[in-house]
């Protein structure tokens, strides 16, 4: 049974109960059709400003959005001290579960308050000032959240790297951003063993002049080599500090936060998000979403807090909201496949919030796994990432959720900042496979090349007509790119999203992947360019081209094909495994690509454009596709002769 007949005409209505007590019912979408900056406006007023804005929106300037004009805030107080201020100091803020099972940690909203001021006093002392980046390359500690805020909470810029990324990537962005300071670790547990993220930091930073410091969290006990001057234990700056700051205010469009992301060519964009708007819509969404309860729920977004379903939906929406959230450190197969689920039963998670891949995983697994556990306690199950197949809806629904939990498929992206299409538990009828509606406040549509409206199941683009609060505001450095990357294609009032989609006639969205050459792998947006630059930059690599192709767990694999510099060069699996490991010390293991094919040429057009849907045909093993552009359509079946049997594992 193919998978669309499988899931064909099922919805899945609210439950009764949910819908009866939902934070958000029907009445949010009719409030904010009537007015929708009033109704963003009223967002906005969950927060704690200590001014008030003149203005909700100032778009006299597209595509340069400035919201709550004049507003003034803090936003670690906003995620901490005001809960500690309405009595809530003892609640938990998260459950942190190490990855050795007996390394557990409780933090409590007072807790996190203190380690908060203190870190904040640390930075101060070491010269940090409103403005200045500061990056954090760490593993999922709580003292990577404890840094973020710090820096928030001083007006400091954080620019997270994901902690699975190599020495090279986190040099290029210490560089783009112009960091003073980094905060890492000497490593974490990943598989069931200590994995050193120091040794990446010494390369980095020694390639980066504008790196005062470097401030290292013992987490593993691994040895570190010691830069006497540079480098500093967290423990001995930290632990002296007064836990006593008082938090100033800043303007809401003051910079919270870059984070860098791949684009289609190989320097990956800084994504600037700014303080009032971006927390606005973060709270706001991760309330509404996922029916957000304080005072019962037990929220756990199992993401990394370097990406930025981690930074919007680890910390600052469930901070923000007064959440007790579960923060876990390590991977879902150790010491055994049934870890997230001894988690949830353990800490009785009510919510819980995932990735495609990660579920196709888990259904590979077995629905035994889970089954051994007592997952009763869920009550809405999360989606983010990718589009998530109706079968793996129809699991997640079934084996995870006891066919009772409400699945919200959440579209958004690192430049959107926070949830933009996705289903309400408590008012949408859920249609397995689709991020079904635009968030209240959001203007999405499909169109044509031409930017016509389309809403007849055709396939089209994904565009966003209004500009939103928790919007990228530019990217870091380079205005330009900004503009011609997201709001040239259709204008300057139109943000194109980079996203295939098509609207069926109950106004259901169906996103259906990336139009562009960004590869989307476990979830992880990884450019085609940036890997087919890691690859020409070997010394027996010629040419490279890459491609996204389908992959039943991963979403999309990576493919590249390669000419080598020297026909007599051995071309054999030694070599394939050497490129292999290549990328992924160039860019990070993620970048690894699931396959390379050494070939004679490649399809070009005659205009010399290497034809990257043939590639994907043959990498894929379909029928070849149209080839009359080709200069000669012998390259492809020298190329096909070439294929090796499977796609090699690991
Ligand atoms: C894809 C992650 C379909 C999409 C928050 C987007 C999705 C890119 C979904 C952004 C979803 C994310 N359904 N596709 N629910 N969520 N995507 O920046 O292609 O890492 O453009 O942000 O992931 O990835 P990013």
């Amino acid at each position: 049974m193919s998978e669309t007949s499988h899931a064909e005409g099922r919805t899945f209505p609210p439950p009764e109960q949910l819908a009866a007590h939902a934070n958000a019912g029907p009445e949010v979408y009719d409030e904010a059709a009537a007015d929708r900056l009033a109704f963003w406006e009223k967002a906005a007023r969950r927060l704690t400003w200590t001014q008030e804005w003149d203005e909700v929106l100032d778009w006299s300037n597209p595509p340069f959005a400035k919201w709550f004009v004049g507003g003034k805030l803090n936003v670690a107080y906003n995620c901490v001290d005001r809960h500690v201020e309405d009595g809530h100091g003892d609640q938990v803020a998260y459950f942190w579960e190490g990855e050795p099972a007996d390394d557990t940690r409780t933090i409590t909203y007072a807790g996190l308050k203190d380690e908060i001021s203190k870190a904040a006093n640390a930075l101060l002392d070491l010269g940090v000032q409103a403005g200045d980046r500061v990056a954090i390359y760490m593993p999922m500690i709580p003292e990577t959240i404890i840094a973020m805020l710090a820096c928030a909470r001083i007006g400091a810029v954080h620019m997270v790297v994901f902690g699975g990324f190599s020495a090279d990537a986190l040099a290029s962005r210490l560089d783009d951003s112009g960091a003073v300071l980094v905060i890492t670790s000497d490593g974490g547990y990943r598989r069931g063993a200590p994995s050193a993220l120091k040794p990446a930091v010494d390369d980095a930073v020694g390639r980066s002049p504008g790196v005062r410091n470097v401030i290292v969290v013992k987490r593993t006990g691994q040895d570190v080599d010691w830069s006497e001057g540079r480098d500093l234990w967290w423990d001995d700056v930290v632990d002296r500090q007064s836990t006593e700051h008082e938090p100033e205010s800043f303007d809401a469009e003051h910079p919270l936060y870059i984070m860098y992301t791949s684009g289609t060519t190989a320097k990956p964009k800084g994504i600037l998000h700014t303080t009032g708007g971006y927390l606005t819509q973060v709270a706001y969404t991760h309330w509404a979403t996922f029916d957000l309860k304080p005072d019962d729920d037990v929220y756990w977004t199992a993401a990394d807090v370097g990406w930025v379903t981690g930074h919007s939906y680890i910390v600052y929406g469930p901070l923000a909201n007064r959440a007790t959230s579960v923060m876990y450190e390590g991977t879902p197969e150790t010491p055994h496949r049934g870890r997230w689920w001894e988690i949830v039963q353990k800490y009785g998670v009510t919510i819980l919030y995932t990735a495609p891949t990660v579920i196709r995983t888990f259904m590979k697994w077995g629905e035994d796994v889970p089954k051994d556990f007592d997952l009763s306690s869920l009550r809405v199950l999360g989606s983010v990432g990718e589009p998530i197949n109706p079968e793996a809806w129809l699991w997640y629904h079934e084996h995870i959720g006891g066919g009772r939990c409400p699945i919200t498929d959440t579209w958004w992206q690192t430049e959107t900042g926070a949830h933009m299409i996705t289903p309400l538990p408590g008012v949408t009828s859920l249609v397995p496979g689709s991020a079904q509606f635009p968030f209240p406040g959001i203007s999405a549509k499909v169109v044509d090349d031409e930017g016509n409206e389309l809403s007849d199941d055709s396939t089209g683009l994904l565009v966003l007509t209004d500009p939103w609060p928790a919007m990228l505001r530019t990217i870091w450095g380079d205005d330009d790119r900004y503009v011609d990357t997201y709001w040239s294609r259709f204008g300057k009032n139109v943000y194109f999203a980079g996203d295939g989609a098509k609207k069926d006639a109950d106004g259901n969205i169906w996103l259906l992947g990336r139009v562009d050459d960004v590869m989307n792998v476990s979830g992880h947006r990884i450019s085609t360019t940036e890997v087919e630059s890691s690859l020409v930059g070997h010394p027996s690599v010629a040419e490279a081209a890459v491609v996204g192709a389908s992959d039943p767990t991963t979403g999309q694999g990576i493919v590249a094909f390669v000419i080598l510099r020297e026909s007599g060069t051995d071309s054999g699996d030694e070599l394939v495994q050497t490129l292999r490991n290549h990328v992924a010390r160039d860019i990070g293991p993620i970048a690894k690509p699931r396959q390379i094919m050494v070939v004679q040429e490649l399809p070009k057009t005659r205009s010399g454009k290497i034809m990257r849907r043939l590639l994907r045909d043959i990498a894929e093993n379909r029928e070849l596709g149209d080839v009359t552009t080709l200069t000669d359509d012998s390259v492809m079946n020298m190329i096909k002769e070439k294929l090796p049997a499977a796609p090699s594992e690991d």
